[in-house]
């Protein structure tokens, strides 16, 4: 009985499978590539349990690849990139790493819509590029989240709010924001539960808020969820951010809204087509790009390497 871990993760998860006993296989040991797809069947095909990363396909020729496959565990909260439908039909269950990365994933996305609303990126990179000579009054110049000199409070609008999104709005309190929130059903207690938080349709959002930040998982229905459209509704000094996952945004939609004015600015973590961006984003000073870091902190990694090998375990041990 053993696991196929298809990259390496922080050691604390390796350890942990050491300290059960359980054998493992690192399909890819060097951080700076992927691994192949035929490595992927390949290590499937040895081994009970697979214990993979977002930069896998887990698809269903993946999950028929094994007959004696007891289950995948995913080192992130989104399985987006593992066909559940195929994995439920094949009864094997799929393990996320939910909760461990919420306070990260949601700093990451104050950090983003801090740095667009103030330009701090395009700040350092004028600092470092020799261009600043002289302060002036009008230098840099970005917008207040907070209400500032006018005691205009903000209004940030929350696209999804399951954990993560819940997480963002709390941070908001300091900044004296209205926060709305739009979400499924399924959100909708949590919204209700959240202090100082309203509920309101997706376009009433879009169209109310300053700024616009995403959290919702990447599935069918929210594949771009922003397109031409939404950035039309939005506020034309609106900031939009999506740390959730890349093709909820058409990208092209995005850059040709951040080139047209018609949004101010915006923070991405995630790609349409990751690890790439379209290439119109790399010209734009109003857009940050980080990547895909949100949950990139020492500690809240070590957690997830830890609660992806605990459900490792779990699937090989049940299985006996
Ligand atoms: C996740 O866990 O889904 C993030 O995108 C990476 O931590």
């Amino acid at each position: 009985m053993s696991v196929f871990v298809t990259r390496r993760i922080p050691q604390v998860g390796l350890d942990r499978l050491r300290e059960h006993g359980i054998e493992f296989e690192i399909g890819q040991p060097d951080d700076e590539r992927p691994l192949a797809r035929s490595s992927l069947l390949a290590g499937v095909r040895r081994h009970e349990v697979l214990l993979s990363l977002l930069t896998e396909r887990i698809d269903r020729e993946v999950l028929a690849a094994n007959p004696r496959l007891r289950g995948v565990s995913n080192m992130a909260v989104g399985v987006d990139n593992i066909d559940l439908v195929a994995a439920r039909e094949l009864g094997i269950p799929v393990g996320n790493t939910p909760d461990v990365l919420t306070s990260a994933t949601a700093d990451l996305t104050w950090a983003l819509l801090l740095a667009a609303a103030r330009r701090v990126v395009e700040a350092h990179a004028f600092m470092v590029a020799g261009r600043y000579d002289l302060w002036g009054p009008e230098l840099l110049c970005g917008v207040d989240v907070g209400p500032g000199v006018t005691g205009r409070r903000k209004t940030l609008g929350i696209v999804g709010f399951g954990r993560i999104g819940a997480a963002v709005a709390q941070r908001a309190r300091g900044f004296e924001m209205e926060v709305l929130a739009s979400g499924t059903e399924a959100s909708r207690a949590r919204i209700d539960a959240a202090p100082d938080v309203e509920a309101c349709r997706f376009e009433d959002l879009l169209e109310r808020s300053d700024f616009v930040s995403v959290h919702v998982p990447l599935t069918e229905a929210t594949r771009h969820m922003f397109g031409a459209d939404a950035f039309r509704r939005m506020k034309r000094q609106a900031v939009f951010v999506n740390t959730s996952r890349g093709p909820v945004v058409d990208e092209a939609a995005l850059a040709t809204a951040l080139t047209g004015g018609e949004i101010a600015a915006a923070g991405l973590d995630v790609y349409e087509h990751e690890p790439r961006m379209v290439p119109e984003l790399r010209d734009l000073t109003n857009v940050v790009c980080l990547p895909h870091i949100g949950s990139a902190t020492v500690d809240t990694r070590d957690r997830m390497a830890t609660m992806a090998a605990d459900n490792a375990v779990r699937f090989l041990t049940s299985a006996e």
